[in-house]
């Protein structure tokens, strides 16, 4: 038997429901923040994630998805949905229009990470990105979006954490602090992180090995380390954070896993989900436009993952229920069977959902599918009902019947909604 790849999901309703639900409802609140749908390339040269995400972080160093195509260009299903934005921005900023652009993403990325509860390796995100502007109140109105669909799907009790990673030079300062201090540490860390100390030692901090976790536990704080404007950002995005209801906490040890950030940074995690308890993160990527060969442009967004969401929607009990039927039609014999299939048209047609058995059955059997299923009403089909133009609908709650023609019965159906 063939079985799916490790680290992938089937998803079958009511779970393929619960993301047609979640995509429903980032599509209408994005829009209210003027944010338009873009779709990308799931896969794309690799060079564009190495480039952005940073060499040694994990996600290019351990957990890409890569293969050469039949001409033998290196190619990488997305890990991410920042990266192929910034490309299509940098391609062509025309088509992007006025700025800042707002522009949201929804679909699958692929990281080879070790399976767990809320960690695949396929995944969905629904992301957004907004292109053009370093003001503060952008951070704010980023941060609320994230926090107002959370909101909007049901969630409570939320983490959020925001930092500041200052700029470039902020970072190449800290970076040498770290440094210093991590190298007294050298003997405690992991063999990978040993190097990661002299490459790039802010990766320390995503290393999820305890003995490594616990040397940074007194390392030193970027925010320490951030110069007067960055600081002065950082102040502007606490006072307009101050103008929601939004509450957060200044985590000084949030880096996050890619190397394209600057100033503020942000994490939303859930304590119900376990080990994976972050929902949602994202970030200032200033510099990441012009390093990549654009116009120096800013820019900010954030992703969050939909399995994640689904688990944390199911412990807090909103999980949608399974789409109810309204009505289940039941046929005596072969000719009535045809009448059944009619009448099942009809009420498909006026927006009801309806359904029937196929193969033919007995009665009884018929009538046990509609007990087995969620449906609202039910009815039978015989000669007699053929010839009278009525029919006996039962309502399966109240287990109340009333005849009725079928007229009368689509225009029930409708009103009951
Ligand atoms: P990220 O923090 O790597 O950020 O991913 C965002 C979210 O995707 C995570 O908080 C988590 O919910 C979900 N996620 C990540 N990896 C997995 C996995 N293996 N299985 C299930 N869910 C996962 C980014 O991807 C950035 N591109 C966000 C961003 C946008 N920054 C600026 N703009």
């Amino acid at each position: 038997m063939i079985k799916k790849p490790r680290g992938t999901q089937d998803f079958l309703p009511p779970k393929s429901e619960e993301i047609a639900y979640l995509e429903e409802k980032a599509a209408e609140l994005f829009k209210r923040y003027g944010y338009g749908r873009m779709i990308t390339p799931i896969f794309e040269s690799t060079d564009l994630f190495t480039r952005s995400i940073g060499e040694t972080t994990d996600i290019v160093s351990k957990e890409m998805y890569t293969f050469n195509d039949k001409k033998g260009r290196s190619l990488t299903l997305r890990p991410e949905g920042t990266a192929p934005i910034v490309r299509a921005y940098i391609e062509d900023p025309s088509s992007f229009g006025l700025l800042p652009a707002k522009v949201y993403y929804i679909g699958q990325m692929f990281r080879y990470e070790r399976p767990q509860a809320g960690r695949y390796r396929e995944f969905w995100q629904i992301g957004v990105e907004a292109i053009g502007s370093s003001d503060a109140v952008l951070d704010a109105e980023i941060i609320d979006l994230l926090m107002s669909y959370l909101e909007e799907v049901g969630l409570i009790n939320l983490d959020l954490k925001i930092n500041s990673m200052g700029c470039k030079n902020d970072r190449a300062k800290y970076s040498e602090q770290l440094k210093d201090y991590l190298r007294s540490k050298k003997a405690d860390l992991c063999k990978d992180c040993r190097q990661r100390v002299e490459v790039n030692p802010l990766r320390v901090f995503d290393c999820k090995n305890k003995d490594c976790q616990m040397s940074i536990t007194n390392a030193p704080k970027i925010i320490d380390y951030i110069c007067k404007d960055c600081n002065g950002h950082f102040e502007k995005v606490k006072g307009y954070l101050g103008a929601t209801s939004i509450k957060y906490k200044v985590e000084s040890r949030l880096v996050r896993g890619f190397d394209y950030y600057t100033r503020t940074v942000f994490e939303v995690a859930s304590s119900e989900l376990g080990a994976q308890d972050a929902l949602g993160g994202g970030g200032r990527y200033d510099n990441l436009i012009a390093d990549y060969g654009g116009d120096s442009t800013p820019a900010i967004g954030f992703a969050f993952g939909l399995e994640r969401i689904i688990l944390a929607r199911q412990k807090q009990g909103k999980s949608k229920r399974p789409t109810k039927l309204h009505l289940w039609i039941s046929y005596i014999d072969e000719e009535s069977k045809k009448e059944a299939f009619k009448l099942l048209l009809l009420m498909r047609k006026n927006n009801i959902s309806a359904d029937m058995s196929l193969d033919y059955k007995n009665l009884k059997a018929q009538l046990r599918q509609a007990d087995k299923r969620d449906v609202g009403y039910s009815l039978v089909i015989g000669p007699d009902e053929i010839a009278s133009g009525k029919y006996a609908l039962k309502d399966m709650n109240t287990k109340e019947q009333q005849s009725l023609c079928i007229d009368e019965i689509v225009r029930r159906m409708k009103d009951e909604g």
